[in-house]
C-alpha cells in the first residue's frame, strides 16, 4: 500500500453579505464530494472554508441595516454554516476572514512581499464622495453614458450600449451612496508588483495545475503583459489596516485567499496532529487544491500563486475551476422563481437529490451546468429510487421472511461480482479526476445489471414454488451484496443514504476498500425505506416560494409593519383566525431612527423570553425615539418575519390614528408584564 496522501482542500470563501443559493452550492457540493471520496479512500484530507467578510459592500450593508459590520458578519456566518451543514457539506473548519489568524498572516505576507521589493506605492486620482467622506469604487458611481447618453449608468460600463470607460468620463456623475456630486481627489495607494512573477506564472500555469481551457485564457493576459495590482483602500473601509500605514486598508481580495491559510491555522489549534508549516512552507509534501468558479480565476491562478511565491510559501497543487449554474436553461432569475436560495430548497426537498443531480452532470471542464427541474425529478427518481434503493427493497423482505434476516454464504452470480470489482478502479479514477458524471454513469450501469439479473431470476416467483427457498436466499443475499457495493461507490455523494444503508446492513461505516469483501452468514436489520421519490409538487412549491422571497426582499416601501395599516375592509373573520394571532405585551428596550429611511423606527422589543427586532413606520409621531424606551406596548408576535431593506422585521407593533404626528402607540394598563398574551 502506498502512503496515505496529505491533502488540503478549499472552496471559495462566500461573501458575507448575502445568502447562499443553488449556484454557490454547485461549488460546495462538488468540493465536498471530492473530499469525502479522499477520506473514504483513507487519505488525510482537510477541507477548510470561511466567510469572506471584508470590503465596502459589507460595510455599507451593515450601515443600512443599522448594525455593526461585526454583527452583520456574525449573523451571516451562522446562516451560511447551517445552510452548508444541512446540504451535508462537511467542512473541517468554517472560519472568517475577519479573524486574528488572518490579520497576522496578511500582515506577515505583506511584510515579506515588501521586504522582497514587491510592493510599490504611488498616488491615484479617484472620485471621492464629499458628503459620505469616502472614495467611490466604480460601481458606486452613476451618471450619463459618454457614448450614447443613457442615464443612470454605472461608473465603468453602460448597460444600454455596452461601452466601457473610466468613471471620470461619465457625464453628470453622482455618488450612488449619497447622491452627492463626487470630486476628484488624490491618495497614496499600495501596489503588488505582479510583473515580477511573469516568468514563474508562465511556467506554473502550464505545469498541470490548471485545466487547459483555463490556462489558455490566462495565456492571453500573460502574453499581453501583467499589470501591478492595487491592494490598498482608504478609510472608511471594513478590513485590516495595513501595518504601519494608518488610514490605509488591505483591499478585500488581498486578505481573502489568505483566509484559506487562516482557516487552516485556526483548525491546527484544535487538531494537534496537524502541522501548519508542513502544509504551507515552501517544499511542502502536502497537496493543496482550490475549487473555484470561473469568475475568480485571475485571483487564484495569478495573484495568489505570486503572493505565495513572493512570501516564501508553497503554491497550490492545482486550481479546479467549474462553470456557472443555470436553471431551466437560463441564468437564475428572480422573477421566474429560479433564483433559489439554499434554504428555500431545503424547506422543500432533501439535499441528496441535488447532490446526486449535480454529481451526475459535473465533468472536468469549465462548462456551465444546467439544473433542469423536470430532468432533475426524473433522473433522481429513476436512478436513485428506481435503480439503487430498489435492489435492497426487492431482496431484504425475502431474507427476513425466509431466513430470519441472515444472508447466506456463496456467490450466486460470479460474473456480476467480477464486473463490480472490475469497475471500481475506473470509478475511483473518475472521482479522483472530478469526472463525477462518469462515476455516476458507471455506477448506474452496474445498478442496471444488478436489477436485470434480479428481474431475470425473479425471486418473487421462486418464493411461491416448492423447494426453491435455498435459491431465493442465494439470489437475495447476492442482491444485497451488490447493493452494498453500490452504496460504497455512492457514499461520497450520498452520505445520509449510506449511513441509513449501513444501519440496515448492520455494518460499521463503510470505506472504499470494503467493496473488495462481501457479507456472508451476516444478519441484517429490518429494512426501512431509504429514499422516497421527489414529488413534482414540492419542486413547484420551491419555485413559488422563490418568487415570494423576491417580493419580501424587494419591497421598497415597507408596507404592513412599516406603515400604519390602512383601514381594513371590515370583512368578518372566524374566531379561529383571530385566535391564531399571537398578541403580546412588549417592552420597548431600544428605539432608534433608521439611517436612510424617513418613516421608520427600529425597535427592540422584549417579549419575556426573547428580544424582537421590529421596523415600524411611526417616526413622524416620535421624532425623539429614545422617549419610547422603557415603555410597554402591544405587538403581533407571530407575524411571518419580513425581510426589509434595512434588516428583518420580526413582528408588528400596534398603533391607532390617521398618520403623521397623529399616531398613537397602544399600551396596556400598568402592571402588565412583557410577554403576557392578550386574550
Ligand atoms: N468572496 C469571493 C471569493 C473569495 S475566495 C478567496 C466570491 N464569493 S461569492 O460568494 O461571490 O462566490 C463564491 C463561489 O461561488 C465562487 O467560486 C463563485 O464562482 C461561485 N458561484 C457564485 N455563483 C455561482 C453560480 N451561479 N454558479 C456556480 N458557481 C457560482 O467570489
Ligand atoms: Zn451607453
Amino acid at each position: 500500500m502506498s502512503e496515505p496522501r496529505q491533502i488540503l482542500v478549499t472552496s471559495a470563501l462566500p461573501y458575507a453579505n448575502g445568502s447562499i443559493h443553488l449556484g454557490h452550492m454547485l461549488e460546495y457540493i462538488q468540493t465536498d464530494m471530492w473530499v469525502r471520496f479522499q477520506k473514504l479512500r483513507g487519505n488525510q484530507c482537510i477541507y477548510v472554508c470561511a466567510d469572506d467578510a471584508h470590503g465596502s459592500a459589507i460595510m455599507l450593508r451593515a450601515e443600512k441595516e443599522g448594525i455593526t459590520p461585526e454583527q452583520l458578519i456574525a449573523n451571516v456566518q451562522a446562516e451560511h454554516s447551517s445552510d452548508f451543514a444541512d446540504f451535508l457539506v462537511d467542512f473541517d473548519n468554517f472560519h472568517s476572514t475577519h479573524s486574528e489568524e488572518n490579520r497576522e498572516l496578511s500582515g506577515l505576507i505583506y511584510s515579506r512581499l515588501r521586504e522582497a521589493g514587491h510592493i510599490a506605492t504611488r498616488s491615484v486620482t479617484q472620485y471621492f464622495d464629499p458628503e459620505k467622506g469616502m472614495f467611490l469604487a466604480d460601481r458606486f458611481i452613476k451618471g450619463t453614458c459618454p457614448k450614447c447618453a443613457a442615464e443612470d449608468q454605472y461608473g465603468d460600463n453602460c448597460e444600454k450600449c455596452g461601452a466601457t470607460y473610466a468613471p471620470t468620463e461619465l457625464k453628470n456623475p453622482k455618488s450612488a451612496i449619497s447622491g452627492a456630486t463626487p470630486v476628484l481627489r488624490d491618495s497614496q495607494h499600495f501596489f503588488f508588483k505582479l510583473p515580477d512573477f511573469q516568468a514563474m506564472l508562465q511556467q506554473w500555469t502550464r505545469s498541470g495545475t490548471l485545466q487547459d481551457a483555463v490556462a489558455n485564457k490566462l495565456a492571453e493576459w500573460l502574453d499581453s503583459g501583467l499589470q501591478e495590482w492595487d491592494i490598498s483602500r482608504d478609510a472608511p473601509y471594513f478590513g485590516f489596516e495595513i501595518p504601519g500605514e494608518p488610514g490605509k486598508y488591505f483591499y478585500v481580495w488581498l486578505d481573502a485567499p489568505i483566509g484559506y491559510m487562516a482557516s487552516f491555522k485556526n483548525l491546527c489549534a484544535r487538531r494537534p496532529e496537524l502541522d501548519f508549516d508542513a502544509f504551507w512552507n515552501e517544499g511542502s509534501k502536502a497537496e493543496l487544491y482550490h475549487f473555484i468558479g470561473k469568475d475568480i480565476v485571475n485571483f487564484h491562478a495569478l495573484f495568489w500563486p505570486a503572493m505565495l511565491e513572493g512570501a516564501g510559501f508553497r503554491k497550490p497543487t492545482a486550481v479546479n475551476v467549474h462553470g456557472y449554474l443555470t436553471v431551466n436553461g437560463a441564468k437564475m432569475s428572480k422573477s421566474r422563481g429560479t433564483f433559489i436560495k439554499a434554504r428555500t430548497y431545503l424547506d422543500h426537498l432533501q439535499p441528496e437529490y441535488l447532490r446526486y443531480y449535480y454529481a451526475a452532470k459535473l465533468g472536468r471542464g469549465v462548462d456551465d451546468l444546467d439544473l433542469n427541474l423536470e430532468d432533475f425529478v426524473q433522473k433522481v427518481n429513476s436512478d436513485l429510487v428506481g435503480k439503487v434503493v430498489n435492489i435492497a427493497s426487492r431482496c431484504a423482505g425475502f431474507i427476513h421472511k425466509g431466513n430470519e434476516g441472515v444472508m447466506v454464504a456463496g456467490d450466486a452470480a460470479p460474473d456480476l461480482t467480477e464486473a463490480f470489482l472490475a469497475a471500481a478502479p475506473s470509478i475511483a479514477d473518475a472521482y479522483e479526476g472530478r469526472d463525477f458524471g462518469r462515476a455516476m454513469r458507471e455506477i448506474m450501469a452496474l445498478a442496471d445489471r444488478a436489477n436485470a439479473w434480479i428481474a431475470d431470476k425473479a425471486p418473487w416467483s421462486l418464493a411461491k414454488q416448492e423447494g426453491k427457498q435455498e435459491e431465493v436466499q442465494a439470489i437475495c443475499a447476492q442482491g444485497v451484496n451488490l447493493f452494498r457495493q453500490l452504496v460504497i461507490f455512492l457514499k461520497p455523494v450520498l452520505p445520509v443514504l449510506a449511513a441509513d444503508a449501513e444501519a440496515f446492513l448492520n455494518v460499521a461505516p463503510l470505506t472504499w476498500n470494503d467493496h473488495l469483501s462481501r457479507l456472508e452468514n451476516h444478519t441484517l436489520n429490518p429494512f426501512k425505506a431509504l429514499m422516497s421519490r421527489i414529488e413534482p409538487a414540492k419542486v413547484e412549491a420551491m419555485v413559488a416560494a422563490s418568487k415570494e422571497d423576491l417580493l419580501a426582499t424587494e419591497a421598497k416601501a415597507p408596507a404592513g409593519n412599516g406603515e400604519l395599516a390602512k383601514d381594513p375592509l371590515s370583512a368578518e373573520i372566524e374566531f379561529d383566525t383571530f385566535a391564531a394571532v399571537d398578541l403580546r405585551v412588549a417592552l420597548i428596550v431600544k428605539a432608534e431612527a433608521v439611517p436612510g429611511a424617513d418613516k421608520l423606527l427600529q425597535l427592540t422589543l422584549d417579549i419575556g423570553d426573547e428580544h424582537r427586532n421590529v421596523f415600524s413606520g411611526i417616526k413622524s409621531a416620535y421624532p425623539d425615539p429614545s422617549k419610547l424606551e422603557g415603555r410597554l406596548t402591544m405587538m403581533v408576535a407571530n407575524l411571518k418575519p419580513r425581510k426589509m431593506r434595512f434588516g428583518v422585521s420580526e413582528g408588528m407593533v400596534m398603533a391607532a390614528g390617521p398618520g403623521g404626528e397623529e399616531i398613537y402607540l397602544l399600551s396596556p394598563d400598568s402592571g402588565a408584564k412583557p410577554g403576557q398574551r392578550i386574550k
